[in-house]
């Protein structure tokens, strides 16, 4: 039986979608239900639904053969993974913003900087020549520089309407992102075949 990690969140539904296309799942798991795994015994496999940060521990540590994560999250973690491939869903960018009057070049001090991301915050901020101060947050981001809280933020923009909505201006895209195909390493010496075919099968028709 393959285990498989899945993110909830903002990667839940385009990750079902896909692997309901390809075929590895019959139908959408159990809609406001609360249940965290799905088996389907005629695929053979196993769906454990995870928060999408959690999932390269549950592949890590073989709770999961493979998963589903963001770019970002993998980035900002230091993990033991393989990651053979780009699933080309859950496009978004890291990206720098502030308020309208916000100017990088202003900061000659320390930098107050509100973000879920604080690894890749602080390696942009070092690549920059500049020193930060990171607030670690673990939601709702754009509020810190409306509130004071902080100078700028570091966060996700998939749309841009969070921040268009919130008065906050783009600054620099850090980093692209999308979610990627991770597999545990003696996975994937036990279980081969299996997550070749699903390898296969989620790259084609792309
Ligand atoms: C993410 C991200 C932004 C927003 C960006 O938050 O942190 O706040 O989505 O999306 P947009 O560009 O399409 O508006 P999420 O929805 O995961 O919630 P959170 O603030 O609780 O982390």
């Amino acid at each position: 039986m393959l285990t498989i990690a899945l993110p909830k969140g903002r990667l839940a539904e385009e990750s079902i979608e896909l692997f309901i296309s390809r075929k590895w799942i019959s139908q959408k798991p159990f809609e406001n239900s609360k249940e965290l795994t799905y088996e389907d015994s005629e695929r053979n496999i196993k769906i454990l639904f995870v928060r999408s940060q959690d999932v390269p521990i549950y592949v890590q540590e073989f709770a999961a053969d493979v998963g589903v994560v963001g770019l970002d999250v993998l980035l900002e973690g230091n993990y033991d993974l393989l990651s053979p491939i780009d699933l080309k869903i859950g496009i978004c960018r890291l990206s720098l913003a502030g308020l309208q009057n916000f100017q990088l070049t202003n900061y000659r001090r320390k930098i107050k900087v509100a973000t879920k991301y604080p690894k890749l915050a602080k390696e942009y901020f070092f690549s920059k020549g500049m020193s930060c101060e990171i607030i670690k947050l673990y939601g709702s981001i754009e509020l810190a520089p409306l509130c004071g809280l902080s100078d700028c933020i570091v966060d996700l923009v998939e749309t841009g309407e969070t921040l268009r909505a919130n008065g906050l201006k783009e600054i620099e895209v850090i980093l692209h992102s999308s979610a990627r195909l991770v597999c545990n390493r003696s996975s994937f010496y036990q279980k081969r075949e299996e997550i070749t075919d699903l390898i296969y099968s989620l790259q084609t028709s792309f």
